[in-house]
């Protein structure tokens, strides 16, 4: 009887295993074409690990790739420019899609960026920016504006020499890696603000390349030279910063009122001690920018047109606010 059935409805089966094996292999290509060639590949060499800040922008990166679909080859350059440049050249061998890159410094990196060019293969800064005479070699820079943020560290200060009634505020500074754009930027709308204002007298800036050790060496040194004389401290991350203050304490100064401290980034850790009482004012520097970072690298994808400069809208947090109800920063 099956038989028979089976004979008679012979059309009908040989149609139905048909579908089922064009379904089946319909499914088995498009998997396939996922796994094999996904929607975007992106290498983005990330500069190092020398803070929160850092920390939470690779931690942002790696959580937006994900989220949208972004297959991510990242490489992390311990702090070294080679170490970049190496990386960049195996995203150039592996055909990614679209590289992005935070650059240490601004100076060095023409070839490099030629030979991406000349592979067809778009660049995406991020973060931080290059100096290259070479035009069309950068399709977008997405990062802070790091002048402006030296801007707000000035305006604050101005803000409370007037609050003090201070006739002359002796400043001291640490500044960033040397000849990194946060370095030259931060320092340069700091001093430009304040060179209108004859209260302010530099006393010496430092380098303190953006980590916690040299915050506290650089403080140390600060304090050996000039001593009760320092007025502020004027950091230019957290991490320096965090290093500064317990330098301050033991030479017997409270920080935040025997001076008056000043940072950047924004981070958590700094937010609190703001709270204590004894960091004046943070600027903030997000470092939220992998969903700009990822659809950006979706439309250089597409050959749509990006725009050259994405900034983050950022702010300050200071003694003049209230900042109980602030949420937590999330790096
Ligand atoms: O380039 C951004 C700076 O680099 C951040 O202010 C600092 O914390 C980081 O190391």
């Amino acid at each position: 009887m099956f038989e028979s059935l089976f004979r008679r409805n012979a059309g009908g089966r040989i149609a139905c295993l048909l579908l089922v094996f064009a379904v089946l292999f319909c499914g088995c290509a498009e998997k396939e074409e996922q796994e094999d060639s996904p929607a975007l590949l992106l290498g983005f060499s990330q500069l190092g690990t020398e803070s929160a800040w850092r920390s939470g922008n690779t931690r942002d990166i790696e959580e937006k790739a994900a989220a949208s679909g972004v297959s991510l080859m990242l490489e992390n350059a311990n702090r070294k420019q080679e170490n970049q440049i190496a990386a960049i050249r195996r995203f150039i061998a592996y055909r990614v899609d679209v590289i992005a890159f935070s650059p240490i410094v601004e100076e060095g990196w023409d070839n490099v960026l030629v030979e991406a060019h000349e592979a067809g293969i778009p660049v995406i800064l991020v973060d931080r920016e290059v100096n290259t005479e070479k035009k069309g070699l950068i399709s977008c820079h997405i990062g802070a504006d790091f002048y402006k943020e030296g801007v707000m560290a000035a305006e604050y200060l101005i803000r409370k020499a007037d609050s003090l009634g201070a006739d002359e505020l002796r400043i001291v500074e640490i500044t960033g890696t040397e000849d990194s754009t946060p370095m030259r930027q931060r320092q340069a709308g700091f001093m430009d603000t304040i060179e209108k204002d004859g209260r302010m007298v530099v006393l010496e800036s430092v380098n303190g390349d953006f980590l916690k050790s040299r915050g506290a060496e650089c403080m140390r040194y600060l304090l050996e030279e000039y001593g009760e004389d320092i007025d502020v401290v004027f950091s230019h991350n957290d991490e320096m910063t965090l290093g500064a203050l317990p330098e301050i304490e033991n030479a017997g100064y409270e920080p935040g009122k025997d001076m008056i401290i000043i940072s950047i980034d924004g981070g958590q850790e700094a937010i609190d001690v703001l709270r204590q009482g004894k960091i004046n004012c943070v600027v903030e520097c997000t470092p939220m920018l992998g969903r700009e970072l990822m659809e950006t690298a979706k439309k250089l994808k597409a050959g749509e047109k990006v725009d050259a400069k994405i900034h983050p809208k950022e702010g300050y947090f200071s003694d003049e606010m209230d900042l109980r109800q602030l949420a937590p920063r999330g790096y």
